[in-house]
């Protein structure tokens, strides 16, 4: 690579903290444990993404579209100031979620996406990365918006986000504000897990980011439905 050129074109990067993992006892009983993805993740990542372009219940295509372009952009530092954590239940990758910090002070939400239905696992990580915004970054507010009606419920109306003035940075949409105000309003209610994770459970989400097969994820995804054909 001619990092000459390079140097041009990476986008300056900002020191941030990491975010420390946690574990949430799923309504199963299942331990999901979220942890921050580093960029040598991404290729592993990107793998459960790509069955999701396929499907269009719920806005899975223009999510995981968007998404895996932000991935890849982070991975070869084409975006600006991404951070990425993901949730694994006994290794096995069940969600993603991604933000980038537009400053110091604010964080602009771009996406969450879960491969497992049913248990608030989006919901959850969600959350993990308002929390990291917050608690540790020390960001003033993040800017949300939806891409799909089960999106806005758990955004807009559960955290009661206040509408904002311009666009955007996702298509220009409506942007929605969580201040650090409201995020301390809604945590106790919204905000799970536990630190540290006990040791065993951590060697298992760090040995390996297992993806399931694709027609896994779809089964995952589409359910009942697919079955129905
Ligand atoms: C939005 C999203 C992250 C929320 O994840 P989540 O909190 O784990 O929630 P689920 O998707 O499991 O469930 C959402 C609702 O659909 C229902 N649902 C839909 N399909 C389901 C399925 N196959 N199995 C079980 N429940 C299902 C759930 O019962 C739930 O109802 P509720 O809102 O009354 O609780 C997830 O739906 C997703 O990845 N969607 C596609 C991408 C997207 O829209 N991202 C957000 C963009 S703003």
């Amino acid at each position: 690579m001619d990092m000459e050129v390079e140097e041009y074109l990476r986008p300056p990067e900002m020191e941030i903290p990491p975010y420390p993992p946690k574990v949430v006892t799923l309504a199963t009983g299942g331990k999901l444990v979220i942890r921050q993805a580093s960029r040598s993740d991404v290729p592993i990542l990107l793998e459960a993404v790509r069955p999701t372009m396929k499907v269009e219940r719920d806005f899975y295509d223009i999510v995981g579209a968007r998404l895996y372009a932000e991935l890849l952009g982070w991975y070869r530092h084409r975006v600006r100031d991404e951070f990425c954590l993901m949730g694994q239940i006994d290794g096995l990758l069940v969600g993603v979620v991604n933000t980038r910090l537009y400053s110091r002070d604010l964080g602009i939400s771009l996406h969450t996406l879960a491969t497992e239905r049913g248990l608030r696992i989006g919901a959850h990580l969600f959350a993990a990365k308002m929390e990291y915004s917050f608690e540790y970054i020390g960001q003033e507010e993040v800017l949300i918006t939806a891409e799909s009606p089960i999106g806005f419920r758990r955004w807009m109306i559960e955290y009661e986000l206040i509408e904002r003035e311009g666009q955007h940075e996702l298509g220009g949409a409506t942007p929605y504000g969580l201040t650090k105000e409201l995020y301390y309003k809604h945590k106790d209610r919204l905000v799970a897990g536990e630190r540290p994770v006990p040791e065993e459970l951590l060697a298992v989400a760090e040995k390996e980011i297992i993806v399931a097969s694709e027609d896994d994820i779809l089964e995952k995804i589409l359910g009942a439905k697919r079955r129905e054909r």
